[in-house]
């Protein structure tokens, strides 16, 4: 009985194969995991709220100008699916800065790339997001799709059949993993659908919160778009920043209180706020140092998204300034400032970038 059954089920089996291995060419893989979870697979891109590290690039645990304590690779592997950047032109490279080149330089593009690439590499059932902040030198599509070509990362993009998009008119998770064009790519200005259609113009598909925000009341009005609302994908920044002399800087002591799932501040409670005034979930959350309170971010999203959250591996853990505490000497709420540090935030606060460091 047991033999014959399995002899059946192996000339089944054999039968089954000869077409799909003649096929082969035009079959596509079927995820059964997408970014974690099989519920997701089906569920439409635009229906799904991800976690994005504002200022990506900008790593140090020590420097003012940065958000993050840990580098891309690490934010990757730990859960965060949208990666937020700044670009500027250093002698005609597209430099990943913040604010200015002199105050905090997170390397090239290139190489930032190459780290996402290796990671994607890696994790073949996961879609990955980026936003690139293209407002500062405004390079044209063209000199992106030069640096996404020779990192081989163009492949993996996903191009929209239009330049944009409703948030029920995304694909499937599923659909993007299947195809392996599973990198959505988004910029703030200079899009060119005609020219480079991978390339997505982020404000005629997605809206943002304000960003700058000073005070733990994170409201979720529209603050910035070039579309209908009602209909697109949204985002809300979710970063609490102080400020000195007109000069803003990540608050870091409260960043576990920001990131938290419920409480004054939290990310829990912006996203209730933004559920119950639009009738749906936020798409994008951005955040600075992510990794305080120890995943509650991601606790944050898969709740929004219903979905049981089961971190594979313990998050990172928060990497506080040397500085200690903010009346220690050469410390500033905990962080170490450098004479060029100094001197470069002087030269900011006295020219026309005051305010501005955060720009999103
Ligand atoms: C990124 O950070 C991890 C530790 O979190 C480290 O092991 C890795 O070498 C770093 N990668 C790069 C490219 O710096
Ligand atoms: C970037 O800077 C170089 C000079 O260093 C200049 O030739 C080029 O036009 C600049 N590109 C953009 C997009 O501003
Ligand atoms: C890719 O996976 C290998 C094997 O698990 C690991 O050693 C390597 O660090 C991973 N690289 C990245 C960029 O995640
Ligand atoms: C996947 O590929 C098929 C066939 O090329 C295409 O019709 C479909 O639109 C693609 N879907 C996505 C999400 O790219
Ligand atoms: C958007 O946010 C910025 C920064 O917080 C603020 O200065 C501006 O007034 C806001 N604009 C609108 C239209 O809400
Ligand atoms: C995309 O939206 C913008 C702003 O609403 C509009 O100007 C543009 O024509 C739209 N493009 C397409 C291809 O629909
Ligand atoms: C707030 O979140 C914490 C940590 O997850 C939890 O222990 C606590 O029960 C929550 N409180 C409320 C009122 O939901
Ligand atoms: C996805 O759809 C469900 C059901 O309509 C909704 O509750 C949820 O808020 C949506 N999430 C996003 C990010 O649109
Ligand atoms: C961090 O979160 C993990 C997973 O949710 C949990 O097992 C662990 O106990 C938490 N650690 C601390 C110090 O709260």
């Amino acid at each position: 009985m047991f033999a014959s059954a399995k002899s059946i089920t192996q000339v089944v089996l054999s039968l089954a194969l000869l077409p799909l291995a003649a096929h082969a060419a035009s079959i596509k893989r079927a995820a059964t995991t997408c970014n974690g979870h099989s519920e997701l697979c089906d569920r439409s891109y635009g229906n799904i709220t991800f976690v994005g590290a504002h200022d990506s690039y900008a790593v140090s645990s020590t420097s003012l100008a940065a958000n993050q304590d840990y580098n891309v690779t690490q934010q990757l592997k730990d859960g965060i699916r949208m990666l937020q950047m700044q670009t500027h032109n250093q002698s005609g490279t597209i430099q990943l800065c913040h604010t200015s080149c002199d105050l905090f330089n997170g390397g090239t593009l290139e190489n930032y790339l190459q780290s996402v690439k290796s990671w994607m590499d890696n994790n073949t059932d996961d879609v990955v997001s980026l936003l690139i902040v293209n407002s500062y030198d405004n390079f044209p599509p063209s000199a992106y799709d030069t640096v996404f070509k020779s990192v081989g990362l163009d492949t993996l993009a996903y191009s929209p059949p239009s330049a944009n998009l409703t948030e029920s008119e995304w694909p499937t998770l599923g659909s993007m993993i299947n195809n392996g064009t599973r990198l959505v790519v988004f910029l703030t200005t200079q899009a060119d659908y005609e020219a480079i259609p991978y390339l997505i113009d982020e404000f005629t598909n997605i809206w943002e919160t304000a960003y700058d925000v000073t005070t733990t009341t994170f409201n979720c009005d529209v603050n910035r778009t070039n579309g209908n609302p009602n209909e697109q994908m949204y985002l809300i920044n979710h970063f609490l920043d102080s400020s000195i002399a007109g000069i803003l800087y990540p608050d870091k002591s409260a960043a576990s209180q920001t990131n938290g799932v419920n409480g004054t501040g939290s990310l829990g409670q912006q996203v209730a706020t933004c559920a119950s005034e639009y009738d749906r979930n936020p798409n994008f959350m951005l955040v600075d140092f992510y990794e305080y309170g120890n995943g509650s971010v991601f606790e944050v999203a898969a709740t929004a998204n219903g979905v049981t959250y089961s971190p594979t591996s313990p998050i990172a853990t928060p990497i506080t300034g040397s500085g200690g505490s903010s009346s220690s000497s050469g410390a500033w709420g905990g962080y170490q400032i450098t004479g060029a540090h100094f001197a470069a935030m002087m030269a900011m606060s006295m020219g026309m970038l005051l305010g501005a460091l955060t720009v999103v």
